[in-house]
């Protein structure tokens, strides 16, 4: 596996980061064991999880497993989602973010966090009051980088704005939902990230499972992290069964077969295609880290790349649709 530099920083970690929400959750802690051991043979060293990930035992599973291998890692985790039923348990707030470490590096029986990612912007804290207290962090030697997670190009801008006129620490990745079946980050997201030098975590890089290929057109699945019915949350079959997403998996399918590879591991190399995105791998089995763990050393050509890009291609929204239009007709 590739190692590449994270943001503008010095920091180098894998090309494939090691998504661990489902540790101590649908995966006991036997098996998510054996996924990160094999996550490190194979060369990984991103490991990503958050406070909230099975209430703490993704946290308390990684602490117990990295005992002794902590250096070799770079640990991630996050912080804003509830922890409690007080008013100021969830947040980005000083308060919040200062009791949330403190537990975070409890569980994970460390003294440091590599990088410390803000889970989702926060609607109700100041980004200053949130950016100095991360900068507070990383001054006291308790976090070493900084990052945040689904953010909009604006709220990214605003940070690194705030960041660079305080002298606070500036972030070096932007953990976003990006894959062939959700590429709503290419509009706002992606250009500001390239434009500035930070790193793109893409979460959800298999569309929660659709783009294993293990599920059919039309029938609703019984079981998978897809059998859910509703639209409450990203991942459900409503989202994912469109007609447009089973026209991405034919297109997969055909390449599957061209490259002997699987419609998971094509999936992810298109993301590893794209410039500065670290996929996160999401894996219940040890079977389904074996087949992911194939997206590496080997690439998918220009003109795959293409095809995969036309057939899941968003459609083009206002004002980005007018920009390009307008661009073109100056420069013809
Ligand atoms: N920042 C955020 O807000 C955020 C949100 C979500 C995730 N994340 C991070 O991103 C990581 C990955 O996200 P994700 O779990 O949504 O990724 P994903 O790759 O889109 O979905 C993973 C799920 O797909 C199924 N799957 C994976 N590989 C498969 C294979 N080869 N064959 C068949 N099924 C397969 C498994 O579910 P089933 O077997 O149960 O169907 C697995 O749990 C997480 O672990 C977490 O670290 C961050």
């Amino acid at each position: 596996m590739k190692n590449v530099l994270l943001g503008k920083s010095g920091l180098k970690v894998s090309e494939l980061s090691l998504g661990t929400m489902t540790f101590g959750r649908e995966t006991d802690e036997k098996e998510s064991n054996i996924i990160l051991q094999k996550y490190l043979d194979a060369g990984g060293n991103f490991i990503d999880t958050a406070n909230g990930y099975a209430d703490g035992k993704s946290e308390e599973i990684l602490g117990r497993a990295l005992k002794g291998k902590r250096e070799e890692v770079v640990l991630a985790t996050k912080v804003f989602f509830r922890k409690g039923p007080g008013v100021n348990d969830y947040s980005s707030s000083r308060k919040h973010i200062l009791k949330a470490v403190r537990d975070s590096l409890h569980r994970l029986q460390t003294d440091y966090i590599d990088l410390y990612q803000l889970h989702c912007w926060d609607l109700s804290t100041p980004i200053e009051e949130t950016l100095e207290t991360l900068d507070s962090l990383v001054n006291q030697g308790v976090v070493r980088y900084v990052g945040v997670s689904n953010y909009s190009g604006w709220q990214i801008m605003k940070s690194l704005w705030v960041s660079q006129g305080q002298g606070f620490t500036r972030m070096v990745s932007a953990q976003m939902e990006y894959s062939l079946v959700v590429r709503d980050i290419e509009m706002e997201v992606v250009p500001a990230c390239q434009a500035e030098g930070v790193s793109i975590m893409a979460w959800g890089p298999l569309g929660g499972g659709f783009l294993s290929g293990k599920y059919q057109s039309g029938e609703f699945p019984k079981e998978g992290r897809l059998s859910i019915a509703k639209k409450e949350w990203e991942e459900s079959w409503d989202r994912r069964a469109t007609e447009k997403n089973f026209s991405i998996l034919k297109v997969l399918e055909d390449l599957a077969k061209k490259h002997q590879k699987t419609i998971a591991q094509l999936a992810l190399n298109w993301l590893l295609s794209k410039e500065n995105v670290i996929p996160i791998l999401g894996v219940r089995t040890i079977q389904q880290f074996e087949d992911n763990i194939g997206s590496v050393n080997w690439t998918l050509s220009p003109e795959d790349v293409k095809r995969l890009d036309e057939v899941s291609n968003p459609e083009s929204r206002y004002p980005y649709r007018f920009i390009q239009w307008a661009n073109s007709i100056v420069r013809a």
